[in-house]
């Protein structure tokens, strides 16, 4: 009988945490455009910060953003400080070992990153072997970049000190999701650095979740369906990318 009144309890508590409230979201905000500071207002913005608050919208919640290093994401979620990650995490098989992920929300990929002084130099993934390259700490840039042969990686705690590093002539090349580096380049006007025309592997971003919260990633996928119908998401994606999300 007890066990019963405390089971209906936990159960109560369990579906009330699922039900309402505040989802406590951690990001990295030097990612533009996914997550940054919008410099005249001082608040976090961009199109993860605006889809997370529109998923939870949906499913009856509000939001509380806390900024962190990127490679502090997963340990939070782990240790229940935050809900959930917005920080345009590819969903790879190495995290979906140590965290959960919802729906695929983003389409993206890597590219290379050179001074145009050195495109004669650098002209593949190949190319950098042996050679410095710069990345943000934790990302899938930063384990391309360690794949490469005998390249020397330095890793920053925020992607804004790798362009600078490159810029500087720190590291030959720095290697980064796309949609970052076109954001990056068109808003600095920086002719001085470009692209490679590879764009290496299909990623996908998710909203991380700890491993095993099957309510909070269910809850997350309704609010992402909600929005996708509602067409918020392609509201979203034309302010942020100014085309249609494919
Ligand atoms: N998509 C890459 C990854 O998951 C980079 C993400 C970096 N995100 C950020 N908010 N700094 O590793």
């Amino acid at each position: 009988m007890k066990k019963h009144v405390l089971a209906a309890i936990l159960g109560a508590s369990v579906l009330f945490s699922a039900q309402a409230g505040t989802l406590h979201v951690g990001t990295e905000a030097t990612f533009a455009p996914f997550e940054f500071m919008d410099e005249q207002t001082k608040e976090l913005t961009g199109f993860d910060m605006e889809l997370i608050a529109a998923v939870a919208k949906a499913v009856g919640d509000d939001i509380k953003v806390q900024n962190m290093g990127f490679d502090g994401l997963i340990p939070s979620l782990q240790t229940g400080i935050i809900d959930v990650t917005a920080a345009a995490m590819t969903i790879t098989p190495e995290r979906v070992k140590r965290i959960d992920f919802t729906e695929p929300y983003y389409q993206s990929g890597l590219v290379i990153l050179v001074k145009k002084d050195n495109l004669d130099k650098v002209k593949d993934l190949d190319s950098l072997q042996g050679k410095t390259i710069c990345a943000q700490i934790g990302t899938t840039g930063a384990m391309m970049a360690k794949h490469v042969k005998d390249a020397k990686v330095t890793e920053y705690n925020s992607i804004t000190e790798a362009f600078l590093e490159l810029k500087q002539g720190g590291c030959l090349a720095v290697i980064n999701d796309k949609p970052v580096v076109d954001y990056y380049l068109a808003r600095r006007g920086d002719k001085t650095v470009t692209t490679l025309p590879q764009v290496f592997d299909a990623e996908y971003y998710g909203f991380g979740v700890k491993k095993g919260n099957k309510e909070m990633v269910a809850k997350l996928n309704e609010g992402l369906k909600k929005v996708r119908e509602s067409g918020e998401y392609d509201q979203i994606y034309q302010k942020w990318f100014g085309t249609k999300a494919q």
